[in-house]
This record gives C-alpha cells, structure tokens and sequence, in this order.
C-alpha cells in the first residue's frame, strides 16, 4: 500500500510517500521544510508565523513528492507507482495554526483524487517511527547487517510500552495491541525537550537546546552538579482509571538550573567562558565547565526519564519497550534506558527510530496511517477535523 503521509503539527511541513506491507515500511521519497531558522529568533515557535509557513510550503512539498523522478526501488515489490493509495494526515495534537493547513490539504487532495483518508494522531506517528526504513537493505532480513538489530522494522511485538518524548509531550504509553493505547504516564508541565530548550536558552545556547545541549554533554563530568531529580521516588498509584500512574515533572528542574546559574555568578561567567583574570581560581576549586552544566542537566532528565520508565515496565511487563520523539535523538538516553532494561528485566527488544525519524516527519505519519487504513478506519473529507488537543487512546 502507498500512502501520502502529511504532517504540520508544530515547526516542520512534512510530506511523504511510503510504501507499506506486513513486511515493513519503506520511505518512497519525503520532503521537509523546516521552519527552525525562523522561530530561532524568536527562542521557540511562534504559531502565527508557523501557520502562515506551512501554508506556503504544503502544496509544493506534496507536488515534489508525488512527482520525484526515480522513486526508489522498493523491495516490496511496488516501487514507481506514485498515485497513492490512502492519504494519511496528522490531526493533533499540536499547533492549530499548523494543524488546520495539513488537514485542509489531506481533505482537499481525498475529495479532488477521490482517495481515502486517515486522521493520525501525532503521537501514534512517533510510536511507529521505529518501523521506518529509508533503504531496501534494512528490510531485506538479512541478520549479517549490522544494522538489523538498531532498526528493525515491523518488529513491535505487543503488548509494547512507549517513552515518547518531545518538545510538545512526555508521555508513557501501554499498547495492549496495535491501536490499542492507554496513556499511563505524563508530564505535570513542561515537557522534557522543552526543559531542553529552555535551559539552552539560559546557557545563550541556540534553539532547539537539545541537541546543542547533549553535543557537549559528551565533554562534560554529569557528576558535576547535583541537580535534582523530581519526582523520581514518587509513589505509584495504579488504582486510579483516570489519572496516569507515573508522572514527570520538569519546570523545577529548570528553576533549579536558573537558580544555580544566578547564585553561582563566577562560576556562570566561567562557564559561558567568560574570561576570569589568570590564576582567578586559585584560592578555590575550579567551577564547572560549560559542559560540566550540560551533562549534569542532561543526567538529571536522563535518570527521572528511565526511573520511571523502568518501573512501568517491571509493571506491565511488555514484550517491546520504543522510544520515540525528538528527545530519542540524545544518544545517552537511549544507551541508557537499552541498559537499564535489559540488566533489571531481561528486556532486549528496545527500539528506536532511525536518527532521521526522530523528529517530526511525514513517514511516521504514513507508516501509523497504514495501519487504520488496513483496518479502514478512514476519515471522511467532509468532517475531517484538526483537534489540538487530541488524546492519543
Ligand atoms: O519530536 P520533535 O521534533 O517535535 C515535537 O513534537 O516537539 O522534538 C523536538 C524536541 C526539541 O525540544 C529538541 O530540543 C529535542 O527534541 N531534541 C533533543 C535532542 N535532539 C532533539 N533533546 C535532547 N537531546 C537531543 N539529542
Ligand atoms: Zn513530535
């Protein structure tokens, strides 16, 4: 099956064609117009000016799609068709202003093709990244590469338990079974790519923090500071049905690195590499680095992110734990959890996107999309609606 995959839910318009079967999920072509050098001016998105990007780039995001001259050569045996079978759209969550252009599109491009449509839900998009291949070799099975065992494709087994975690969201997920989701953990506030950013943005680090952040994290002691980890020993109620059991809380993390940087004022002149007089510190121990700060930050994220994570596990006992989203991206979270679960539960089958899919894209929206199509739980182009605040069930 092919599918139009659409996606404007916060900075990126997405567009992509896949190709998908029992046997996996090929990237056919994809084009994305990031709107990141635009909102760093602003420190994060403005959804004004979001909204009237995605407008401009959707359609011929989708033109270059359908029309890109050698589509490759899929090994499931359909490569070069280009009409698409079902059109597959992010509905929410996310930014309205953005949200309404990819809908509107999707609607239009049903009604004027007469193809089916899907509604995704964002967050359902990021659970299936982890199917995604962009290249024939990862699909063909061969155990001999390499690279078979990071990114398997089709290989969720269920029930599955997803970290997915974002700029937007922070959310734990129980999956009985495929399309089958239960939220049962969330964050209190921010979420943890957004305590990210905000913390690059103190550190006068460019926006998105993130990868700025783990970038010199890699140089830096993570024992340096001891940043609090909240919420990490929080009790677990399992016995509410509406609330989710575990939850995250990270605005204090980032007012306690606020706070630390204000009531240590040399050491953050030291650390913005701000140049002390020679022998400054001679009468006391050297301050943390820049990349002391980062990896101490990024530690504190890392071990409440995992904590919990592993503790919904040893609960729900699920046959696949998938990390998702933006956040995936940072290497030492997903060495970390990958040890962690298999050392305390014997849990090997942990997968993650490839580094393309981590952030938002239109082919996990394409790959999620399949899976209501093959079920035809399809949307119609009249009622078809953007929904901000969807909740992923
Ligand atoms: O999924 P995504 O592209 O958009 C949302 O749905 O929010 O995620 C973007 C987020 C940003 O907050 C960015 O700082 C974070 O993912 N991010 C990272 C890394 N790469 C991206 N956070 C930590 N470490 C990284 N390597
Ligand atoms: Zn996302």
């Amino acid at each position: 099956m092919l599918t139009l995959g659409i996606e404007s839910s916060c900075d990126d318009t997405s567009v992509a064609l896949v190709e998908s079967s029992d046997r996996g999920h090929v990237v056919i072509s994809e084009k994305t117009a990031s709107q990141i050098d635009i909102h760093k001016k602003y420190g994060g998105v403005v959804p004004e000016i979001a909204g009237r990007m995605h407008a401009e780039k959707i359609v011929p995001l989708v033109e270059e799609v359908l029309n890109s001259p050698s589509p490759l050569e899929s090994p499931l045996g359909q490569g070069g068709k280009n009409r698409p079978d079902v059109i597959a759209v992010t509905a929410g969550p996310g930014l309205i202003t953005g949200l309404v252009v990819g809908v509107e599109a999707a609607r239009t491009l049903s009604y004027a093709w007469n193809i089916p449509l899907v509604a995704v839900n964002h967050i359902e998009g990021h659970v299936h990244s982890v199917e995604i291949t962009n290249s024939k070799f990862q699909i063909s099975n061969n155990p001999q590469n390499s690279n078979h065992q990071k990114y398997p494709t089709s290989n969720i087994q269920y029930p599955a338990l997803a970290l997915i975690v974002s700029g937007g969201h922070t959310e734990l997920i129980y999956i009985k079974k495929q399309g089958s989701y239960k939220v049962i953990g969330k964050t209190k506030d921010d979420a943890a790519g957004e305590c990210f950013d905000k913390v690059a943005k103190l550190l006068d680090l460019p926006y998105p923090g993130g990868p700025q952040i783990s970038q010199l994290a890699l140089k830096g002691n993570p024992q340096a500071i001891n940043f609090p980890r909240p919420m990490i020993n929080e009790k677990i109620d399992f016995s509410s049905e509406n609330e989710p059991a575990f939850g995250w809380s990270f605005s204090g993390l980032k007012t306690s690195a606020l706070y630390w940087l204000r009531d240590h004022k040399l050491a953050a002149m030291h650390l913005n590499h701000i140049r002390l007089p020679a022998g400054f510190f001679a009468q006391m121990p050297e301050p943390p680095t820049l990349e002391d700060f980062c990896a101490s930050f990024e530690q504190a994220i890392i071990d409440v992110l995992v904590a919990k994570t592993l503790k919904a596990a040893e609960e729900y006992k699920p046959k696949t734990v998938i990390l998702g989203g933006g956040v995936s991206a940072n290497v030492k979270l997903r060495s970390t959890l990958e040890t962690a679960l298999n050392a305390n539960l014997k849990i090997s089958n942990f997968l993650f996107p490839m580094n393309t899919y981590c952030m938002d894209n239109a082919a996990m929206i394409a790959t999620a999309g399949y899976y209501k199509a093959v079920k035809k739980e399809f949307a119609d182009w009249r009622t078809i609606k953007a929904d901000p605040n969807w909740e992923i069930e």
